[in-house]
């Protein structure tokens, strides 16, 4: 076990790094903000500047964490014949590395355990099954982990079943989102926004192809097979391939409770961003249920590091990216805009390591009116059915949506009906859900008091919240990129 730890996921897609000392979470940060490649499989000097720069003075890293063990990929793609080309960045041994970092140990750890520990390690529980779900790692794409702290606080993890290539989830949903068009390990999220608009006509056809076993009839890594959903419209291919993927997801649930129904779940891996799925496994039991809110291979860089340090992390929120200085929310500036029918970015504090903009990396609008979603749009130029999200004040959530009075949704993992739809149009999906963050002093002292004052002067609890970005890039890192945004849409961004 190491104390001070830089983990590393890069190379596939979406790189990123972790910095763990004694427990804590000094960084966490995806690799496309500073370079501007949306989801740039390569680590860059600025990512590592940034990484290094968090640790306590007179400390450096002890080792280097890989999310992944190199060779068991290559083993994959020689079997599965894929182009096999191991590249530097697979390795730690990296361009970007300076001398010193070049001569640190390197431990590389099995990719789905990574997904698991990055869950079960920033969980609040002592013992958890883990369920992982992605396209492929390695060779598993779907595993359950029972894992534990012994009464020295050391983490266990055993696996306990898998499936491994090509009997994935992650790939089927991956296959339809290439067969829409789309660009597959990245846009997945359109499909399950196009989803709300079809019908799941095919979905028994694609629920067929996989057994009870969850045996996969097909090969999805190479597309989906000719006559395979044969003329779907696009919007009911997208549902069918939600339905289906809906009903495995729970059936892998299933799976996991035969191997501790009295325990907590941790969820990690891709599939965990698929909000509407969430949303139905934590409906389906009743014990405790995280999931980190990075769950995909970027996560899998903090999973890694929580391998090597092997204790449980002191998981204190998604605050963990580029910092931007430490001074107070801009409240009074924000809400000056927005009293004055202004959409408005926010760019302050430290980024969010996840893919959400969750209050420091926003943009924020009045989310009444049915103008407010077309003005929005205009400034994002995106698909006219992706909906915005609210970000509400945790303690007035249950009298807007289907929620418990005091239910917490801080990461905007599930989504929840409304009861009054007709009034926030922006933020409604048309399957008449919101994918809703609510907001509690604790989590995010500055926004609560924003969402405080716009409610005492408005009457409104929340606010329409979509991420700062411009058009096919990544979001909004520093004050260079806040600048450019406001310059290309005109739009203040405040810091
Ligand atoms: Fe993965």
């Amino acid at each position: 076990m190491k104390n001070t730890i830089l983990g590393i996921s890069s190379g596939t897609h979406d790189a990123a790094v972790a910095v763990v000392h004694e427990g804590k979470i000094l960084f966490a940060g995806h690799a496309e903000r500073y370079s501007g490649i949306k989801n740039d499989p390569n680590l860059n000097d600025a990512l590592l500047a940034d990484a290094t720069k968090s640790l306590p003075r007179y400390t450096y890293f002890e080792s280097i964490a890989y999310y992944e063990r190199p060779w068991a990929r290559y083993m994959r793609q020689l079997y599965s014949g894929e182009k096999f080309l191991p590249s530097k960045q697979d390795y730690s041994i990296n361009e970007n590395f300076d001398n010193k970092m070049k001569k640190l140990p390197v431990e590389y750890f099995n990719h789905h355990q990574c997904h698991a520990a990055a869950a079960f390690q920033t969980s609040p529980f002592q013992s958890a099954i883990c369920v992982v779900v992605d396209a492929i790692g390695e060779f598993d794409c779907i595993t359950i982990w029972d894992a534990e702290y012994d009464n020295k606080g050391v983490a266990h993890y055993k696996k306990v079943w898998s499936k491994s290539y090509p009997n994935s989830i992650g790939l089927l949903y991956s296959a339809v989102t290439a067969k829409l068009g789309l660009r597959p390990m990245d846009e997945e999220y359109i499909v399950m926004g196009m989803a709300a608009y079809g019908q799941p006509k095919y979905w028994q056809e694609i629920y067929d192809s996989v057994d009870g076993n969850f045996n996969f009839k097909h090969n999805f890594h190479a597309g989906l097979p000719r006559d395979f959903c044969k003329g779907a419209d696009p919007y009911d291919l997208a549902a069918s391939v939600q339905t289906a993927t809906e009903k495995l997801l729970l059936e892998v649930i299933g799976v996991a409770f035969d191997y501790g129904s009295h325990k907590n779940i941790v969820y990690g891996g891709g599939c965990a961003l698929n909000c509407v799925a969430n949303t139905l496994i934590e409906e389906s039991f009743d014990q405790g249920f995280w999931i980190m809110p990075n769950p995909g291979d970027a996560g899998a860089a903090l999973g890694a590091a929580a391998l090597a340090y092997g204790r449980k992390l002191n998981w204190k929120g998604p605050y963990l990216g580029h910092d931007m200085g430490d001074g107070f929310y801009p409240v009074d500036e924000i809400l000056k805009e927005l009293l004055n029918n202004q959409i408005v970015g926010v760019a302050h504090g430290r980024a969010e390591f996840g893919p959400r903009a969750l209050g420091n990396r926003s943009l924020f609008a009045d989310p009444r009116g049915a103008d407010i979603k077309d003005r929005v749009n205009q400034i994002k130029q995106r698909q006219e059915f992706r909906p915005f999200a609210p970000v509400i004040l945790e303690k007035e959530a249950y009298r807007y949506f289907n929620m418990i009075k005091g239910e917490m949704s801080p990461y905007m993992q599930c989504v929840y009906e409304c009861w009054s739809p007709g009034v926030f149009p922006a933020i409604c999906h048309e399957d008449l859900t919101y994918r809703v963050q609510t907001v509690n002093i604790n989590q995010h002292a500055g926004l609560y008091q924003l969402l405080k004052a716009w409610y005492k002067e408005t009457g409104c609890p929340m606010l329409l919240n979509t991420s700062l970005n411009i058009k096919g890039m990544p979001m909004v890192n520093n004050r260079t990129q806040a600048d450019q945004f406001q310059n290309a849409y005109g739009i203040k961004v405040i810091s």
